[in-house]
């Protein structure tokens, strides 16, 4: 890579010298016969903002070569002629590069604007200072997100108070889409929102749509109530998405703004869709003190490394994160009894960044072992099943069905047991439960839901039902 970085530099600054010129040339040329020399001061003022954004948008671009480099370098070589075309181009040309960049991957993202141009059903999903997220259905009935410039964010609020031109200001802004685009791309894991299309219009400033699964905003505060299992099932995928990220095909990615609401969640599990403020390079040091990470409670440090940078730090930076937003609040509280040790040396060890991603990882799928074997249920009695009679190919319907927590159901007391014997136990523990039934549903985990109640006024037939009745004491 060093025998590049020169001729590389050079080409880039050539290019960079032959755009500002241009630019220049021209802009002073239209300036000159709109407005004549009358109001000198405010010429300069407003080409001097242009040429500060223009700065900031070749910024920008120059920004997203690493991974247009990295992509080529992937399919053969890094071609000279293709990076000095990309950087000497002309900002109206802009929009045939930016796809360019997105396409230079294999197509895995099917829809592109003709599809999207059909989109029904729009509705409100979300926003933050980047990008507006609404909900579409596709021609043949596909649910998607479609993310594009959120024009009244913050972002795109700062740009026009420093610039004051919406097309450029939009342009810019788009830039981060694009990155986040280009990232999903090359980024693929359970744990990251699936990148189904994207579509850039050459005829519109800033002009680009991705398209992407359709999640549901993270609800924090309706996963506190959610059963112990769902909440461990956040922070597992959590963890893998991280060790994922550690070892990424783009190098170590650290996620900068690392917040519940950059994630969504898609049938049970969470998923990572704001990407654009992802890093994939480690940080460059001269001292340790460089490499210091700054928390509100804590402060990590790790040594430079001989070749400058801070190794491992976005690793730390990520789990260290995904303790202080994510594990206190989701993993700890209701966890199994005989799971606690290991969930509170989970949480110790990234609490204190004593361990690193990949055995935290194995620390949660060793969790995930023991909770589907049923060893946490300690000393089961055996015996309590004997007070039930097992009815096949039956469940009850009608008569009390009572609530409880953390039930999966809001009507009924649903809950996930091991097999019937824990459902037995859980039966004896609830003052009004005289039946429970196990249908055919399962969890994530694929343990049987066993809904219990207080009576029933009939039994309907169903293959998958197995009753059990608490016998009447002598
Ligand atoms: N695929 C998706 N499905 C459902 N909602 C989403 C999806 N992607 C994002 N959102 C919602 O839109 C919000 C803004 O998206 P995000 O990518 O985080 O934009 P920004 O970069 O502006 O923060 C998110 O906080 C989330 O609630
Ligand atoms: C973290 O470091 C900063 C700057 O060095 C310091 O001001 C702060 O007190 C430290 N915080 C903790 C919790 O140690
Ligand atoms: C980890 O355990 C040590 C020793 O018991 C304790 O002092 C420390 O506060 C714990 N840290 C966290 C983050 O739980
Ligand atoms: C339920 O699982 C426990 C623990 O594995 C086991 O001891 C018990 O025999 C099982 N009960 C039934 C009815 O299978
Ligand atoms: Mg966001």
């Amino acid at each position: 890579m060093s025998s590049l970085n020169f001729p590389f530099c050079t080409i880039a600054l050539l290019a960079l010298l032959f755009i500002t010129l241009t630019f220049f040339k021209d802009n002073w040329h239209i300036l000159m016969l709109e407005r004549g020399l009358t109001n000198e001061i405010s010429d300069l003022d407003s080409v001097s903002r242009r040429y500060s954004l223009f700065k900031e948008l070749n910024e920008r671009r120059k920004e997203l070569l690493p991974y247009y480099a990295a992509s080529l370098k992937k399919f053969g070589a890094l071609s000279k002629i293709d990076t000095q075309y990309f950087l000497s181009l002309k900002s109206e040309r802009l929009a045939k590069t930016q796809e360019n960049i997105i396409t230079s991957e294999e197509i895995t993202d099917a829809v592109g604007c003709e599809q999207l141009r059909y989109v029904k059903n729009v509705d409100f999903l979300g926003a933050g200072y980047t990008k507006t997220v609404i909900k579409g259905v596709l021609p043949m009935g596909f649910p998607v997100a479609l993310k594009s410039v959120n024009e009244k964010g913050s972002d795109m609020r700062r740009c026009l108070e420093d610039f004051n031109d919406w097309d450029g200001c939009r342009e810019l802004v788009s830039y981060k889409l694009i990155k986040e685009i280009v990232l999903l791309q090359r980024l693929r894991h359970p744990n990251i929102i699936k990148l189904q299309g994207h579509c850039q219009l050459n005829t519109q400033a800033g002009g680009v749509t991705a398209a992407l699964e359709q999640g549901s905003p993270l609800q924090m505060i309706q996963l506190l109530q959610s059963p112990w299992e769902e909440r461990f099932r956040v922070c597992l995928g959590l963890v893998r998405l991280l060790h994922y990220l550690s070892q990424s095909p783009l190098g170590p990615v650290a996620l900068l703004d690392f917040q519940p609401r950059q994630f969504v969640m898609v049938a049970g599990e969470l998923k990572l869709t704001d990407l654009d403020d992802a890093s994939v390079e480690e940080p460059a040091c001269q001292t340790d003190a460089d490499c210091t990470l700054h928390f509100p409670l804590r402060n990590f440090s790790i040594p430079c490394s001989s070749g400058g940078v801070c190794q491992g730090l976005n690793e730390k930076r990520n789990l260290y994160n995904a303790y202080r937003y994510f594990f206190t609040y989701l993993l700890p509280h209701q966890a199994p009894s005989i799971l606690r040790p290991l969930i509170d040396q989970i949480m110790n060890s990234s609490g204190e960044l004593k361990r690193d991603v990949s055995s935290t990882r194995k620390a949660f799928e060793e969790i995930l072992r023991l909770y589907k074997s049923g060893l946490y249920l300690e000393n089961l009695p055996s015996s309590l099943i004997r007070d039930y009679t097992a009815l096949r190919g039956v469940r009850a319907s009608g008569g009390v069905a009572y609530r409880c927590w953390p039930s999966y159901s809001q009507q009924a007391c649903l809950l996930s047991v091991h097999n019937a014997s824990e459902a037995a136990l859980i039966c004896s523990s609830h003052p009004h439960c005289t039946s429970f039934t196990l249908g055919g549903q399962v969890t994530w985990t694929g343990r049987p839901l066993a809904s219990f109640r207080g009576g029933f006024s009939d039994l309907l037939p169903d293959v998958n039902s197995v009753m059990y009745i608490k016998k009447a004491k002598a």
